[in-house]
């Protein structure tokens, strides 16, 4: 079996200018386990957005909560991750109209890999990231993956592809709003 050591960073990006879609990645599952709050993960302390684009902050967001977790999380090749999506950096606060995001703020949702020498390591910048999993527009329902975030209460769910090689990496998971 193909294992994966998997340090989670997060990344937003919204460029709208409302206040209420921001919404912050802080948690994750695999095979449905959920492996703790801000584990295995860069959490930023705010929910505000990365506004420029050419900033390294893009890659993580930024002003992480401390201590960032040392902890890697494994995956095999091929499992199921499901990252979770809250309104709050502290992830869900109870009842919350824009939790865990305003559905107004439509958008698409993708996840990336990069990988790394070692998963904790604290310089990210010059990474070579591909694409693993995208939920744009369908042209059908008129669905966004924004939508399919907000109906599964956060929930994002895919499958880390069978053919990644055993190693350490990166894993970026973003809502575009
Ligand atoms: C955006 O980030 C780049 C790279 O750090 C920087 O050179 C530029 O000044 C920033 N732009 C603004 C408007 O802050
Ligand atoms: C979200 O995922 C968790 C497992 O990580 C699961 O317990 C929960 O039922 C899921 N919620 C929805 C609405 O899918």
């Amino acid at each position: 079996m193909t294992v994966l050591g998997l340090v989670l960073s997060l990344s937003l990006l919204l460029s709208t200018t409302t206040t209420h879609a921001r919404t912050v990645f802080s948690e994750l599952a695999v095979n449905g386990v959920d492996q703790g709050h801000a584990v295995g993960i860069r959490v930023p302390s705010s929910n505000a957005p990365v506004l420029n684009i050419s900033s390294n902050d893009i890659i993580c967001n930024k002003k992480f909560i401390q201590p960032v977790s040392q902890a890697i999380i494994k995956v095999a090749a091929g499992e199921e991750v499901t990252a979770h999506f809250h309104h709050s950096p502290a992830g869900f606060q109870g009842p919350d109209p824009a939790d865990p995001l305003d559905p107004t703020n439509k958008g698409p949702v993708l996840a990336y890999l990069a990988p790394v020498p070692s998963a904790t390591e604290s310089d990210v910048t010059g990474l070579g990231w591909f694409k693993i999993f995208e939920d744009g527009l369908d042209p059908d329902t008129h669905q966004w993956g924004s939508d399919h975030v907000f109906t599964n209460k956060g929930n994002v769910t895919f499958l880390i592809p069978p053919c990644i090689r055993s190693g350490q990496y990166l894993l970026r998971v973003e809502d575009i709003g």
